[in-house]
């Protein structure tokens, strides 16, 4: 089997080089050369996703067993500014692999988020109301809707709040929140905002269960509890044994944030635990299991 997949630099797409490197060959796109050491098993094209032909005629001459789309245009702040570009890469691109796939015959996996939901009333199911807010929600949110609506061998999976490990990451709340409580800086953490947070590299294992039972079909990913980003950041400074006292809450208001936020977010994800017998873990059981992980690398 060989796995293409997008943004294969990105947290995701390493997560997802680990879960599946050792019996897939692997083929990624990214924006730069990569991380990846040269081998016969993973190969990654410098390729932009919004040159279609070109992406076309990658996608053919790759000719892969099922394509895992990760790659977005992830600056929720930024894409309010940069609307044409993220709207390129989160709605377009995604919509324009679709095609491709239905015409290939290739089974496919979309990334999407909560942020499809406004965030009013959350935790939320898969058949819930979408309602998305600010410019990164909505051009993520025309990029599910587009991909659903071509159908077949099409699973589209919301995760929220996603941390895990990798390297060289941009953007990683987690590997943040270490790194700055492990040097004794003090960090003003969003007690008002809610999510069920979703460990990446479980993620990634999931994708795998979706992939191999061809379950097409929306799925939601996160932990077992919804809790404030501030009581996370706590449960993360316990599990590594950092100091909780630098970790000080505030509200969302005073972040001046350009976007948007779902403030009481949360994805159920019962129906992946009853329908696939996927496990959802409590949160401690994840971050000790990304301890591991950090452990062992
Ligand atoms: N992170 C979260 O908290 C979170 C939560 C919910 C949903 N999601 C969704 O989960 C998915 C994966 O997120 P992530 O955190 O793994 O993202 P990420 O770390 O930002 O990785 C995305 C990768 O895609 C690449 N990319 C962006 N535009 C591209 C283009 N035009 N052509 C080729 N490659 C391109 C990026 O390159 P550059 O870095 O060079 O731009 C990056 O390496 C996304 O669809 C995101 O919307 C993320």
């Amino acid at each position: 089997m060989r796995l293409l997949i997008t943004g294969i630099n990105g947290l995701l797409g390493q997560n997802l080089v680990k879960e599946f490197s050792h019996d897939h060959g692997i083929s990624g796109i990214d924006l730069n050369p990569g991380i990846y050491p040269e081998s016969e098993s993973i190969t990654v094209a410098q390729l932009d996703l919004n040159k279609t032909a070109d992406l076309k005629r990658h996608i053919l001459e790759t000719a892969p067993d099922a394509l895992i789309h990760t790659a977005a245009y992830t600056n929720v702040d930024k894409a309010e500014d940069d609307r044409d570009l993220a709207s390129a890469i989160n709605a377009k691109v995604p919509e324009e692999l679709a095609l491709i796939c239905s015409e290939q015959n290739i089974p496919m996996i979309h990334i999407s988020t909560d942020y499809v939901f406004n965030g009013d009333q959350g935790p939320y199911r898969e058949a819930d109301n979408c309602d998305p807010r600010g410019h990164y929600a909505e051009s993520k949110y025309a990029g599910e809707q587009a991909v659903l609506k071509l159908g077949g061998q099409v699973a589209v999976i919301r995760p929220n709040v996603m941390y895990g490990h990798g390297r060289d990451l941009k953007s990683s709340f987690v590997a943040w929140l270490i790194g700055e409580l492990t040097q004794g800086r003090p960090v003003n953490i969003v007690d008002d905002q809610y999510s069920n947070p979703s460990y990446a590299r479980r993620l990634s294992s999931a994708i795998r269960l979706i992939l191999d039972k061809k379950a097409w079909d929306v799925w939601h990913f996160g932990s077992k509890e919804v809790v404030s980003r501030y009581t996370f950041a706590l449960k993360v400074a316990d599990s590594f044994g950092l100091p909780t006292d630098l970790i000080s809450a505030i509200s969302t208001g005073d972040l001046n944030q350009r976007a948007p936020r779902p403030m009481r977010s949360g994805l159920i994800c019962e129906k992946l635990k009853q329908k696939l017998g996927f496990p959802i873990l409590n949160i401690d059981e994840e971050l000790q299991l990304l301890k591991e992980e950090m452990n062992a690398t």
